[in-house]
This record gives structure tokens, sequence and C-alpha cells, in this order.
């Protein structure tokens, strides 16, 4: 079975309430009544309902018994934005303000899963990266016990050789540009987590990636990796995990073996952990484009699950990302 079936699959066990801010966007409309048929999750759009209906209509979608809600009329409107008062006002917010902010879809949405209204979110069909995170990242914030949000892809290699079945976890691709020594260990603890709840592996191998193995070149930038290697030894001692390594040390079992003579990871790494978002970003996809894998990317580190769009995504693309969404909610 894939790992979108995997997912699927699970999702299905135990039925979410995804929330979609971008409801009147055309593949977000298409995607939805997919969701339903397939019973991967309850979704709920945002928007105008005449507008919704007119896009489902223009796209012959049927959406029966989807609940759709405007941020303009919601009567749960003022509750949010008091609640969003209380949440941000040491940050300068005013009453007035959040009352606007919530009329957002996107604002709106990530306090329906603040509160409980819903269980997680997708959007990014339409907003870009940065929109998107930023609510979730004021609001929403982190899990307890982690510092950061970043993120994973899930890479679904035709090596069937490499990590887990051909399935290898790429962490940070999306978030963090330039993260600290700390911030690195903790992206490698949650793509440890993120390799057990979605991928179903059991003991992820996490390498730290590097352009240096075991001492072999001296640099700051390697230093920066040692020091998060350590680091995450602290923070979480009894996972497989090592570094610094470079990507053939990390995946290939003989270089692993020169290299990193009697490391628990070399050679066998399923969960890789760039040195920073340039790397990430170049590396899943060159993975992506030259090595013919599937990506799925995922938000990983807080509390309430919350998930970016490619805005070239299609409707099948959106569907992928619910399920995995819904999935990070089951816990
Ligand atoms: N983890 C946890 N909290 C964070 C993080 C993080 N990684 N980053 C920012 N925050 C918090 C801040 O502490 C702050 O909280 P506060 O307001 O309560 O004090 C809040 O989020 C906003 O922080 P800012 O620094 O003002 O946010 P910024 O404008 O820098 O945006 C963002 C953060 C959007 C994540 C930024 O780092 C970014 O743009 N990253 C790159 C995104 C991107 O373009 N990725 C590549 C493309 S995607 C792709 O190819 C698939």
């Amino acid at each position: 079975m894939g790992i979108l079936e995997l997912v699927k699959a699970k999702a299905r066990q135990n039925v979410k309430r995804i929330v979609l801010p971008e409801g009147d966007e055309p593949r977000t409309v298409q995607a939805a009544a997919k969701l339903v048929k397939e019973q991967l999750v309850v979704p709920v759009l945002l928007g105008n309902p005449q507008r919704i209906q007119a896009v489902a209509q223009e796209t012959g979608t049927d959406i029966s018994g989807i609940e759709c809600i405007d941020p303009k009329t919601s009567s749960k409107a003022s509750t949010y934005a008091q609640a969003l008062f209380e949440l941000r006002k040491a940050k300068g917010l005013t009453e007035e303000a959040a009352a606007q902010l919530v009329q957002d879809p996107m604002y709106y949405g990530v306090m329906m899963v603040k509160l409980g209204d819903a269980d997680g979110l997708v959007s990014g069909a339409v907003h870009t990266t940065g929109d998107m995170l930023r609510p979730a990242l004021q609001i929403i914030k982190t899990k307890p016990g982690t510092k950061v949000v970043s993120s994973s892809f899930l890479m679904e290699c035709p090596n069937k050789a490499l990590g887990q079945d051909g399935l290898l976890v790429y962490s940070d691709c999306v978030v963090i540009p330039c993260p600290t020594a700390e911030e690195l260990a903790h992206i490698a603890i949650s793509a440890a987590e993120t390799a057990r709840t979605l991928c179903g592996i059991a003991e992820p191998k996490v390498a730290l990636l590097s352009f240096s193995t075991k001492g072999s070149a001296k640099h700051e930038l390697v230093t920066k990796v040692q020091e998060a290697v350590r680091i995450a030894h602290e923070l979480a001692p009894n996972l497989a995990l090592d570094g610094e390594m470079q990507m053939d040390a990390a995946i290939v079992p003989e270089v692993g073996a020169s290299k990193a003579k009697g490391s628990p990871v070399a050679g066998h790494a399923n969960v890789l952990v760039f040195p920073d978002l340039q790397a990430g970003n170049i590396g899943y996809k060159i993975t992506q484009r030259i090595g013919g894998a599937t990506a799925f990317a995922v938000l990983q580190g807080l509390a309430k699950p919350c998930n970016d769009l490619s805005r070239g995504c299609s409707v099948d693309d959106i569907v992928a990302t619910v399920s995995l969404t819904a999935v990070q909610a089951q816990g």
C-alpha cells in the first residue's frame, strides 16, 4: 500500500472535521465533494454561500450536505473576535482590529481550530505560504515540548531500497530559512514524530545532513550541525539520530559503513534533516523532479494541525493534504 492509501485508510478510521478557508476556490470545492464521497473527513467550506454554490454549479460539483460558513455573517464571529483579542492584545491587537480580522476566512478558520470547532485546517491554493503560516503561528502556536513549527516532506521514491520501502521524510523544506542549532534539533525530533504518525515508520533513523561526515571537514556550518546533534541527543536520548553526515553516508549502506562506522543511522536513514531551508527546498525538488519521487508536505510542531497547499495544486493534491491533516489531528 502506498503512503497515500495508508493515510486515507487511517483518516477513515476516525473521521475529523477539517476547515477549508478558501471555500469558494474551484479546486477546493471539488476536493470537498471528493472528501465526502471517499468518506475521508467532514469538510467545512468558508466563504459566501451563494458564491460557493455558484462555483459548485460552474464545476458541476454536488456539495449538498457540506457545511458552508460565511465569516462575515457567522453567529460565532463575535466569540472568535473576543478570543482573538484576548490572545493577541499583548501584541497590540485592538478589539476593533480583532473583529475585522476574523472576517478574513484564514483567521476565522484558524480560530475555529483554536477553539475546537474544527480539528484541522488546509489552505494555500490561493494564499502564499507566509499568508497561510502567519495566523497559524500567531494563534495555534507550538505543541508543548516543541520550540518551532517546521515542515516535513514525505518522499515516496521509486527505489524501494531507500528509507523504509522507498519512503523518506525530508525536513525542513518550507518554514525556517536559517535554523539555529537548537531549532535544527527540534526540527529533527518533530520529523521523527511525523515519520511515526504519518508514515508508519516505527523506528525512525534520523540523519542530520551536512557537507561533512563525522568531522571530515571543519567549518562553522559543520559545527552548527554537530551542536544540533548534541542537543537532539539530550532532548530525545532514545531516538536513533546521528550526524553530521553527507547524503551518501546517510542513505548508501556501504558509504555509511565506511564513512561513519558504528553509526546507528548511517546508510539506513529514513528521516533526513537538512541544515537550512535552501538545502531542504532544493533537495526535495531534486528528489521529486530528477529522482521521480512523489512528495507530500505537512507542517509539524503546531499544537493543532494546519497545512499549506502549493498554489499549483490539483484537486487530488488537496484531498491528499486534507487526509494527512486529518491523521495528524488523530494524534
Ligand atoms: N515556529 C514557531 N513560531 C514561529 C516560527 C516558527 N518557525 N516563525 C515565526 N513564529 C512566530 C513568531 O514567534 C511570532 O509570534 P508572535 O507574533 O506571537 O510573537 C509569529 O510567528 C510571527 O513571526 P514573524 O517573525 O513576524 O513572522 P514572519 O513574518 O517572519 O513569518 C514565516 C514567519 C512566514 C514562517 C517566515 O519564516 C517565512 O516566510 N518562511 C519561509 C516560507 C517560504 O516561503 N517557504 C518556501 C516556499 S514553500 C514550498 O516551496 C513548498
